[in-house]
């Protein structure tokens, strides 16, 4: 859409703004789900509530303006070139990021149930997958290799 030319950089802004905060959460939630994994009483009561907020006020709306303003960069004319593969590599790398956001929101639930079986092993290995992802993600769309 051409009317969306003299806006381009001002939606990349919020679009990286909004991938930061996503970022942050992506990043953190699996941290805290490890600490959680071991602890008990008060401490799991607290780890609850910050998960239960992380999630509602910073991950759930940060992933959605990341996919509004995503979505309308890949409208503005010329900043796409749908004949590079770079970009469609990170289509599916946002694909598995969400699949990962989706996953983690499913785990909270678990742990505000008290019904948690996975180990703290577990969450620091799956919090190495955002990071793999964000790595790929950001090396696409910056360094464009192919
Ligand atoms: C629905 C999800 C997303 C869509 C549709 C999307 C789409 C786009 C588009 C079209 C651009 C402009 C590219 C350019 O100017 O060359 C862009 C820029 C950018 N995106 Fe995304 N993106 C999404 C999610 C993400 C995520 C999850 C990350 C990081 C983890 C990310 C990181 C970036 C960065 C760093 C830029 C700036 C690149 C530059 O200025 O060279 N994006 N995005």
């Amino acid at each position: 859409m051409e009317a969306l030319v003299p806006f381009y950089l001002w939606l990349k802004t919020l679009h990286i703004v909004a991938v930061i905060s996503w970022m942050a959460g992506l990043l953190y939630l699996p941290r805290l789900f490890a600490y959680h994994a071991d602890a008990k009483g008060e401490t799991a009561e607290t780890f609850k509530a910050m998960e239960r907020r992380l999630l509602r006020f910073i991950m759930n709306p940060a992933m959605i303006a990341t996919y509004v303003f995503g979505g309308v960069l890949l409208a503005v004319p010329g900043v796409v070139d749908w004949s590079a593969g770079w970009i469609y590599v990170k289509l599916v790398a946002i694909a598995v990021l969400t699949v990962a956001h989706h996953l983690f929101a499913a785990w909270r639930k678990t742990f505000a149930a008290d019904a948690n079986v996975r180990s703290a092993r577990y969450y620091k290995m799956m919090n190495e997958v955002p990071t793999v992802l964000m790595i790929v993600i950001v090396a696409m769309v910056v360094a464009k290799p192919f």
